[in-house]
C-alpha cells in the first residue's frame, strides 16, 4: 500500500525554509502541506500569502494549502496567486460551502474541505461530488505535535462508503498526529493522503521518515 505524503511545513525551521523545502524536493514527498491559521478560526496564528509565495519559489511539488481561517472566500484568489495548487477550507468556516468549493475550482486549484474531529462525515453528503479532497482532522486544528484521535479510523471508513455511494472521485486526507505507528492502519481504513508535521521535521532523518510514510508497514 502506498500513500500520497504531504509533509506540513508548520513544523519546519522557518529560519531555514528554503533548505527545508529543498529537502522535501529531494524526498519522496508528493505534496507540500501549508497550514494557514488566522487566530480566529483556530487559537493560533501561523503565516499567510507571503510565506506561501516564498515556499512556492523553491518548491518542485504541488502546494496543498490548508486554510484554517474564517470567511475563506475572501482569500482564495490571493492564495491561488501565491502558488497554491490545492486549497482546503473548513466545513465549519463556510456558510455557503458549495459556492466556496466552486470558487476554488474556478480559480484553477483543486478544492478540498476539512472537517474538525466533532463534525460528522454525513454532513458532506451533498457536496462530496464537488470535493477533490476531504481532509479529516485527526486532532483539533491549531497546533502541531498533538496526539492522534482514534475515532478517526471510523470516520475514514464512513467517508470511504459515502464516496462510493455517491460515485465521487474524492481523496481522503488525514491531518494531525500521523506517524509510522498509525499510517498503515489509516491506509487500510481507506485514507489516500497522509499529512505529517512533527513526525517528519523533528526526526533526525526526515527523508527516511517520509519514505516510511510513503510505504508504511503494518504495526
Ligand atoms: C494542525 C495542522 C496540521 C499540523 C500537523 O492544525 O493542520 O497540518 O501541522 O502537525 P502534526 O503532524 O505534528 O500533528
Ligand atoms: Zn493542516
Amino acid at each position: 500500500m502506498q500513500s500520497i505524503v504531504a509533509p506540513s511545513v508548520l513544523a519546519s525551521d522557518f529560519a531555514n525554509l528554503q533548505k527545508e523545502v529543498e529537502m522535501l524536493n529531494r524526498s519522496q514527498a508528493d505534496w507540500i502541506h501549508v497550514d494557514v491559521m488566522d487566530g480566529v478560526f483556530v487559537p493560533n496564528i501561523s503565516f499567510g500569502m507571503p510565506v506561501c509565495k516564498a515556499i512556492k519559489q523553491h518548491a518542485e511539488k504541488p502546494l496543498d494549502v490548508h486554510l484554517m481561517i474564517v470567511d475563506p472566500d475572501r482569500y482564495i484568489e490571493d492564495f491561488q496567486q501565491a502558488g497554491a495548487d490545492r486549497i482546503i477550507v473548513h466545513y465549519e468556516a463556510c456558510t455557503h460551502l458549495n459556492r466556496t468549493l466552486n470558487l476554488i475550482r474556478q480559480s484553477g486549484c483543486k478544492a478540498g474541505v476539512a472537517i474538525n474531529p466533532h463534525t460528522p462525515v454525513v454532513l458532506l453528503e451533498d457536496i462530496i461530488g464537488i470535493a477533490d479532497t476531504v481532509l479529516v482532522m485527526s486532532v483539533n486544528p491549531g497546533f502541531g505535535g498533538q496526539s492522534f484521535i482514534e475515532r478517526t479510523y471510523h470516520k475514514v471508513r464512513q467517508l470511504k462508503q459515502l464516496i462510493a455511494q455517491e460515485q465521487a472521485d474524492t481523496l481522503i486526507e488525514i491531518d494531525g498526529g500521523v506517524t509510522s505507528q498509525n499510517a498503515y492502519q489509516l491506509l487500510e481504513a481507506g485514507a489516500d493522503v497522509l499529512v505529517a508535521g512533527s513526525f517528519v521535521f523533528k526526526a533526525d532523518d526526515p527523508e527516511t521518515v517520509i519514505a516510511q510514510l510513503k510505504k508504511p508497514k503494518r504495526t
